[in-house]
C-alpha cells in the first residue's frame, strides 16, 4: 500500500449532460467532475498529490518543490496541498512572468508558496539547485516531478478507475475522453482499465505534445504502474490512444474551437472548462462527435481534469 494523505473530495460525481448530448445529436455524454476535487479550486493533480504528499510525509520531509508554467494548475494544487499539510512549498515557474499575478499565480502567493522564476531551458537545473540549497539549510526537501507524473502520482488514476467502476458498475462508457499533457492521468487510467480488463477506449486529447511523443511517454509510465501495482504487463505505445489533431498554434494559444467548447459547456450545462486543457479536450470531443468517430449509440465519459482558475488569467480576459 502506498502512503496516502487524504484531502481530495472523493469520489467525484459523474453527471449526465443532457443538453449538450441533444445539441450535438448524440452520443450520450457524461462528465466526471475532477474539477471538483476540493483543493483550492480542484483539478486532477489533487488526486496525484494525495500519494505524492503521502510519500513526502512518510519520508519526514518538511518542504516540497515542483515546477510548471506560470499559470500551472499543478503548482497551485501543490501549494494548496503543502499548506494543508503544514509543509513549505517552493515552485520553480517558467517565464514569461506576467506583470499582474492573476489566477493560479495569485493563488500560489495566497497559499504561501515561494516562487523562483526561470527560463524553460534552465528549469530542471534551477529546481535541482533549489533542492540542494534547501538541504544545505538543514531542510528535508521532497521533489515532486513535473505534472506529478511519476508512478506514485499516476497511481491515483489507476485507483480512480476502481472509483468509476463503483459508480457505473455494469453501465460503463465506450470511451473516456480528457486532456493529456505530462501523461500521468492517462497512464493511470490505461493501467487501471487494463488491470480490470475493461473494454473502454481511453483517448487523451494532447494539449502540447505530438502523438508519437505522448503515446511513448504514456506507454512507459502505464507499464511501470502495471509492474509496480497492477498485473505486471507491458503496455505498448500502439495500445495508447492519443489525438494531437487539436494542438492548433500550440500550448495555451486559444483558438475558435476551444472557445466554442468553453461556451457550449457553459451555456448548455453551466459547466466551466479552462482555456488551456479542458477547453481543448472539449473541442476534440465535439469534433469527434461531428465527424462520426463517436457513434450515436455510444456512451462517452468526458473526464474533467480541472484548471478553471485559468479562465481568470490576464492572458485570457476578453479572449473567450
Ligand atoms: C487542467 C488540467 N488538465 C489536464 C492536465 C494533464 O494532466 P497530465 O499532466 O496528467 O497529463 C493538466 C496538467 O497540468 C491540467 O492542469
Amino acid at each position: 500500500m502506498l502512503p496516502r494523505k487524504s484531502f481530495a473530495h472523493l469520489p467525484t460525481i459523474i453527471e449526465h449532460l443532457p443538453r449538450l448530448t441533444k445539441t450535438l445529436g448524440g452520443p450520450d455524454l457524461y462528465i466526471k467532475r475532477d474539477d471538483q476535487t476540493g483543493l483550492a479550486t480542484g483539478g486532477n493533480k489533487t488526486r496525484k498529490l494525495e500519494y505524492l504528499i503521502g510519500q513526502a510525509l512518510a519520508e519526514g520531509s518538511d518542504l516540497v518543490l515542483t515546477t510548471g508554467a506560470a499559470q500551472s494548475n499543478h503548482c497551485r494544487q501543490t501549494a494548496a496541498a503543502a499548506a494543508r499539510c503544514g509543509l513549505g512549498c517552493t515552485l520553480v515557474l517558467v517565464e514569461p512572468r506576467p506583470e499582474i499575478p492573476t489566477a493560479n499565480l495569485f493563488l500560489d502567493n495566497l497559499l504561501g508558496a515561494d516562487l523562483i522564476w526561470t527560463e524553460k531551458s534552465n528549469r530542471d537545473e534551477i529546481l535541482h539547485q533549489a533542492y540542494q540549497k534547501a538541504v544545505q539549510k538543514g531542510r528535508k526537501p521532497f521533489l515532486i516531478p513535473y505534472g506529478g507524473s511519476n508512478p506514485v502520482g499516476a497511481y491515483a488514476y489507476f485507483a480512480a478507475v476502481e472509483e468509476m467502476l463503483g459508480q457505473l458498475s455494469d453501465d460503463l462508457p465506450d470511451w473516456i475522453v480528457f486532456a493529456s499533457s505530462s501523461g500521468g492521468t492517462q497512464a493511470g487510467l490505461v493501467a487501471g482499465a487494463q488491470y480490470h480488463q475493461l473494454d473502454i477506449k481511453i483517448l487523451g486529447i494532447s494539449v502540447d505534445e505530438t502523438e508519437e511523443v505522448l503515446t511513448t511517454c504514456v506507454s512507459s509510465l502505464a507499464s511501470e504502474i502495471s509492474h509496480q501495482y497492477g498485473n505486471k504487463v507491458d503496455i505498448s505505445p500502439e495500445k495508447i490512444l492519443v489525438s494531437d489533431k487539436y494542438l492548433g498554434d500550440g500550448y495555451g494559444v486559444i483558438n475558435e474551437n476551444d472557445r466554442e467548447a468553453i461556451r457550449l459547456f457553459a451555456e448548455l450545462e453551466g459547466i466551466l472548462l479552462d482555456p488551456v486543457y479542458t477547453g481543448r479536450a472539449g473541442a476534440g470531443l465535439i469534433d469527434l462527435i461531428r465527424t462520426g468517430v463517436f457513434k450515436k449509440n455510444e456512451k462517452i465519459l468526458f473526464w474533467h481534469t480541472g484548471g478553471i482558475t485559468t479562465l481568470f488569467a490576464n492572458k485570457y480576459l476578453g479572449e473567450i
